[in-house]
């Protein structure tokens, strides 16, 4: 089908005058910009009630589906805000998702309006720049040398899952590989690693026993004794493990692996070490804290989350190599019509380095933050909310009718309500009953997980203006609730 047999001749359209126009765009970014900040002023402070309006999901689409066809259109922003999860309440302990810095809206519509594609440098010069000198500053942070590169990525798992396809081409080409049948490949990893890392390994062409998951200790701490034995019990099975992860923390309970440990064990059998520091990685700029990450200046490679624990919007992920070298080869293949071949690493052409062609201009939000707050402003942050967790684990451990799963590491906390009299009715069940009860309230959020058979709630103390009374006033509303 040729376009020009059908083409309409047609260049006044009114609609996309009006969608383009500078004049409509300023007069709704200014009422946005004023809806933003009021939804700030409210929330940040905890003066708004909900956190949550928590509606089932085929009430919540009965109601956009009516809003699209009789809605009106001057409440479109407002009832958004109304109908989503607040981040920034002090009440919300829920996922791991940060409130983000009001700065990163603004670099957020920067990045949605200029929609630079980045995947080569003429893409995005400014941004392509930018991720350069942000990923340098977390390699210095990390304790890297300077042969140490990074690169910006759509997510946590997607950066593991690079990080595991280095690791992988690494061991195919290094000149002590055994040669292996590449289909007999393994990564070895915690029980309590995201699920993210099953998925990357199976994502790559391998099967359930590719994964080698090391039992965790009554901490949910990686049992660094029983390596060894996972690992001749994997080449027994004929499988050659070439990656081992560490979780810095890992995502349910919040616990750091001892990272030095299993940097040593990979090192002396020449295995890629990887740290999944999506969560945690932001430790790094603590002083208080930074002692959990030990280890972790001698990983091949460390994922970081900036929409996790560095204030950043989603989805905002560093992946650092310590040898940059590596982020090279990963990916080595031909476009013609994008990707020259070069002798050299360039490192400012992107796509060569991630799986994006096109990514969003995520550089801008890390850039900004440290131009207008620098670094010290992330140590504050994760170093609050590392506290914050000891102060709430303090105030659990003070009353006889709450258990805590364990000591927390991090700012991740899991216990759950058990009363001497819960009766008939089960801990697990109570608890699942309590988590529902505070959902459909909507005053705080937090989660539930389930730790080898055990249901918890468990919370991640995700904004610095939290406060002991706020978790208080949970402890109360668990108890309310509980004999409803
Ligand atoms: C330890 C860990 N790794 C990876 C991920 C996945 O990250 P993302 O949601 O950015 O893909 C998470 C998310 O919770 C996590 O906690």
């Amino acid at each position: 089908m040729h376009l020009r047999r059908f083409y309409i001749y047609n260049m006044n359209s009114d609609i996309l005058k009006d969608a383009y126009s500078p004049k409509s765009f300023r007069k709704q970014a200014h009422e946005l910009v004023d809806i933003l900040a009021d939804y700030l002023d409210t929330t940040l402070t905890g003066d708004s009630d909900k956190v949550i309006r928590w509606q089932k999901p085929e009430d919540e689409l009965r109601y956009w589906n009516d809003f699209l066809v009789n809605g009106d259109q001057k409440l479109l922003f407002q009832n958004i805000i109304e109908r989503i999860i607040h981040i920034h309440h002090p009440r919300y302990m829920g996922h791991q998702i940060s409130p983000s810095l009001p700065v990163t809206g603004l670099t957020g519509m920067m990045s949605a309006l200029l929609n630079n594609g980045m995947g080569i440098y003429e893409m995005g010069a400014a941004p392509t720049v930018m991720e350069r000198i942000v990923t340098d500053s977390l390699c210095v942070a990390v304790g890297y040398p300077e042969s140490a590169r990074g690169l910006l990525t759509s997510g946590g798992s997607l950066a593991n899952l690079t990080a595991l396809v280095s690791a992988r081409q690494h061991y195919l080409t290094k000149e002590n590989s055994t040669g292996s049948d590449p289909r007999r490949l393994g990564v070895m990893v915690s029980d309590q690693a995201h699920y993210c890392i099953q998925r990357a390994v199976k994502i790559m062409g391998y099967g359930e026993e590719s994964i080698i998951s090391v039992p965790t200790d009554e901490n949910y701490q990686i049992r660094t004794g029983l390596l060894e034995e996972c690992l001749l019990d994997a080449r027994k099975k004929g499988i050659e493990v070439f990656a081992l992860v560490g979780c810095a923390p890992s995502t349910a309970t919040g616990i750091y692996d001892d990272l030095d440990s299993l940097r040593k064990f990979a090192k002396a059998r020449n295995i890629w070490f990887h740290v999944d520091a999506a969560h945690g990685g932001a430790v790094i700029y603590s002083s208080k804290y930074k002692q959990l990450m030990k280890g972790s200046s001698f990983a091949d490679s460390i994922t970081i989350d900036g929409h996790k624990m560095m204030m950043m919007p989603g989805i905002t992920t560093a992946l650092l190599y310590r040898d940059g070298q590596h982020s090279h080869n990963t990916f080595k293949q031909k476009a013609n019509y994008l990707l020259e071949d070069s002798k050299e690493e360039d490192w400012y052409n992107l796509a060569k380095r991630t799986f994006e062609c096109t990514k969003h201009m995520m550089s801008l939000h890390w850039f900004a933050v440290l131009k207008l707050y620098g670094p010290s402003v992330f140590d504050e942050f994760v170093t609050r909310l590392y506290d914050l967790a000891a102060l709430f684990a303090d105030i659990l451990s003070e009353e006889t009718d709450f258990e805590m799963a364990s000591e927390p590491m991090s700012n991740i906390l899991c216990f759950r309500f058990c009363p001497n009299n819960s009766g008939e009715v089960s801990l697990n069940d109570l608890n699942k009953k309590i988590r529902q009860a505070i959902l459909d309230d909507g005053s705080f959020y937090v989660v539930q997980t389930k730790l080898r058979g055990v249901q918890y709630i468990r919370t991640t103390i995700m904004n610095p203006f939290t406060t002991s009374s706020h978790f208080r006033a949970l402890l109360t509303m668990i108890r309310d609730v509980a004999v409803v």
